[in-house]
């Protein structure tokens, strides 16, 4: 059984155990005698089936379970012994009794010796529900002593509403109190100390040693000063982690990320691309003729198509017209020196209205990436505030049809760069064509290419190794993502499908050269197909088509580092839901290791090391799992490697029940955001920052976007 079911399981069996013994107390209440003993009965066996359940997700990793094991399990038996012990008997006694055909006996088991600890077993297995809503991974003392403490106190109360003298009340109240006061002061004044340790660290993390070799990456070059329109803030008192640390430190140079920027010239051979974008406000008009407001670069959605030859330099001037939350650019997947990274509040200030910033970095790596802000990107990325940037790779001959399609969700429209409804294009049989999807969306999409064979031949920019031929097959893209399809124009039509639904990308036989054709005109999908090759037909039904397993698809290849390699860090992320303060602000938060940003502790890694995360979802919701600044070579999903092409990915889906162990090696020093990309979940906590010794920020680092 998969992770994801164990859990839904586990959570079925708490929930019926949790009721069976507040219905057993109910009906020791209401005299059922019979009732009683059977829901007992019932209370028991599920208990038992608890443990079953517990250990059975265990197998999948002590995060899964640790609140379980530690406290759920243990208050759920002292109860359920105390229970049995105390009303056990009683039931037993009552239910042998002949009495009434109904069942009804009017003494016997409506005593609050029975009743009470059948409810206060009830409380404890509801207890530990509440536990892995609201508080989940890990479990500490002192939310397992508030737990504790709500329990008694429910107990208490049961007891003296059963009309019944409580021997001992005043102490046993004294007790609750006690425990629920030194529950709340352990799981919340620690909160403050564990900030203040994090500044510490941080602190001695800007003294430590910077780096033992460095690494010639391009980012280490640069070094033209900030520019202008760097607004410099003093250094934080807001006991954030990534504060700015003082000039010079013994054992190693303390750089501010501000000097991490790229080159003003381009390496030799290298052009110089110059790109303006202009955030402003607009009203969109899609292929339909539909109208959508939105946040735009230069007017359009998506932006201006960044494009590049590697080698080249990529300048890019953002203004900000009247974006009034400010606005950055951030590229997505491409590894820029950190001072180029977009990101508000830790590598630059967001530009406001009326101002300005420069981008500057060479396109080393080939492929398909995107850039959108990072300024409350939830909204903004949302409202259309992104483009596509693509970079070739030198040499290459231009030859055939290359799409760049970033999808998105415009209220609830799915569009395709800016076409809401299919784009068409007639391509001459035997032309090399590549579709280059992006997904800008904050949740996975679905795609199928029917009409003809083709292959994926790179994700998340990288090349694949040894991509063999699809056919059949559904290709679901991370949030953030972006997969590139090659093949050769067949002699009939070929479709591009979004989600099983709407067809994205139509591709008619025809001569080349023509530009799009009006959308809209040709055949539905639906019909009888007449498409040919691939063993589909371009209007075939795609949504029974199996999902492509990326870890099984190409061959394998050489990689500079493997599961058995010796990491110089092990960082280990815990996704989940629960009650977090989430930019200082109490919230039903989506955490890591049970915290929200900005509480969750900055790693720290030293330029040079190898390093590997290892990101656990033990939530219900899919977290795309996105680091800056670095590409990360899969590990492992689930405990299996890949057995095909190596993944090199920047954002990788953990799914439910999931666990994911990726690595890099730290040769882009700077400081980097490390979050989910749903970038609402990011919003609500989800996300935290990777630093390296001896980089500091000017910036109140306590901002993420
Ligand atoms: Cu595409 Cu921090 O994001
Ligand atoms: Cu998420």
């Amino acid at each position: 059984m998969t992770t994801d079911r164990l859990m839904a399981l586990d959570l079925l069996v708490s929930v019926l155990t949790a009721a069976a013994w507040v219905s057993a107390g109910v009906a020791a209440a209401a005299r059922r005698t019979r009732t009683t003993a059977a829901l007992f009965a019932v209370a028991l066996v599920a208990s038992l089936a608890r443990v079953w359940s517990v250990l059975a997700l265990a197998g999948a990793g002590w995060w899964f379970v640790q609140e379980k094991v530690t406290v759920a399990l243990p208050l759920l038996f002292a109860a359920a012994a105390v229970a049995t012990a105390l009303a056990g008997p009683r039931v037993l006694r009552a239910a042998r009794r002949p009495g009434p055909p109904s069942g009804a006996v009017p003494h016997g088991v409506r005593t609050p010796a029975v009743v009470v600890p059948l409810l206060g077993a009830g409380y404890a297995a509801a207890a530990g529900l509440v536990q892995t809503f609201l508080v989940g991974y890990p479990a500490d003392p002192g939310t397992a002593l508030l737990l504790l403490a709500v329990v008694a106190g429910a107990v208490l109360v049961t007891w003296r509403a059963s009309g019944a003298s409580v021997p001992g009340l005043r102490t046993a109240t004294a007790a609750t109190a006690v425990a629920a006061v030194l529950g709340v002061t352990l799981t919340f004044v620690p909160a403050t100390e564990g900030t203040a340790a994090a500044a510490e660290g941080a602190a001695s993390a800007g003294a430590g040693a910077a780096g033992a070799a460095g690494s010639e990456t391009p980012s280490a070059h640069g070094g033209h000063p900030a520019s202008a329109d760097h607004s410099v803030s003093g250094p934080s008192s807001e006991g954030h982690s990534v504060s700015g640390a003082s000039a010079s430190v013994a054992g190693g140079p303390v750089r501010p990320v501000t000097a991490l920027r790229g080159p003003a010239v381009p390496p030799p051979g290298g052009a110089v691309r110059r790109f303006t974008l202009t955030a402003r406000t607009a009203t969109v008009t899609l292929s339909s003729g539909r109208k959508v407001a939105a946040w735009t670069f230069d007017g359009r959605v998506p932006g201006p198509p960044i494009t590049a030859v590697q080698g080249d330099l990529v300048e890019v001037r953002l203004r900000n017209a009247d974006i009034a939350s400010g606005v950055t650019l951030h590229w997505h997947g491409y590894d820029v020196p950190s001072g180029e990274d977009g990101v508000p509040g830790l590598t630059q200030e967001a530009v406001p209205p009326g101002g300005e910033f420069v981008y500057r970095f060479v396109a080393a790596q080939a492929g398909t990436y995107w850039y959108h802000t990072h300024e409350v990107s939830d909204l903004g990325v949302r409202m259309g505030l992104y483009g596509t940037l693509v970079v070739t790779p030198k040499g290459a001959a231009a030859t055939g049809v290359d799409l760049t399609l970033p999808v998105h969700t415009f209220a609830g429209t799915t569009v395709t760069g800016d076409h809401d409804q299919p784009l068409v294009r007639q391509v001459a049989p035997g032309t090399p064509v590549r579709l280059r999807l992006i997904n800008t969306d904050n949740t996975p999409h679905r795609f199928t290419l029917a009409g003809t064979p083709y292959r994926l031949v790179a994700v998340d920019g990288t090349d694949l190794t040894g991509p063999g031929t699809l056919g059949r097959a559904g290709l679901r893209l991370a949030a953030g993502g972006r997969y590139d399809l090659a093949f050769t124009m067949p002699a009939g039509p070929a479709v591009l499908r979004t989600d099983d639904r709407s067809d994205a990308v139509r591709l008619t036989p025809g001569p080349s050269g023509t530009g799009e054709g009006a959308a809209g005109t040709s055949t539905d999908s639906g019909g009888t197909g007449d498409g040919t090759g691939g063993g589909s037909t371009a209007t075939a039904p795609t949504g029974d088509w199996p999902e492509l397993d990326l870890t099984r698809y190409g061959t394998p290849a050489p990689t500079p580092y493997t599961l058995r390699s010796r990491f110089d860090r092990d960082f280990t992320l815990v996704l989940d839901r629960g009650l977090a303060l989430a930019g200082g602000k109490p919230a039903y938060a989506h955490t890591v290791n049970g915290l929200a940003f900005p509480d969750i502790p900055t790693e720290v890694v030293r330029e040079g090391d190898l390093v590997r995360l290892t990101v656990v979802n033990r939530g219900r919701d899919t977290h795309p799992w996105h680091l800056h600044g670095h590409r990360v070579l899969v590990l492992s999903r689930d405990g299996r490697s890949p057995t095909g092409s190596p993944l090199w990915l920047d954002t990788f889906d953990v799914r439910p029940g999931e666990v994911w162990e990726v690595a890099f090696r730290a040769t882009n020093p700077g400081l980097w955001m490390n979050h989910c990309h749903n970038l609402s979940h990011a919003d609500l906590g989800m996300m935290l920052h990777l630093a390296y010794e001896g980089v500091t920020t000017p910036f109140h680092g306590a901002h993420g976007g």
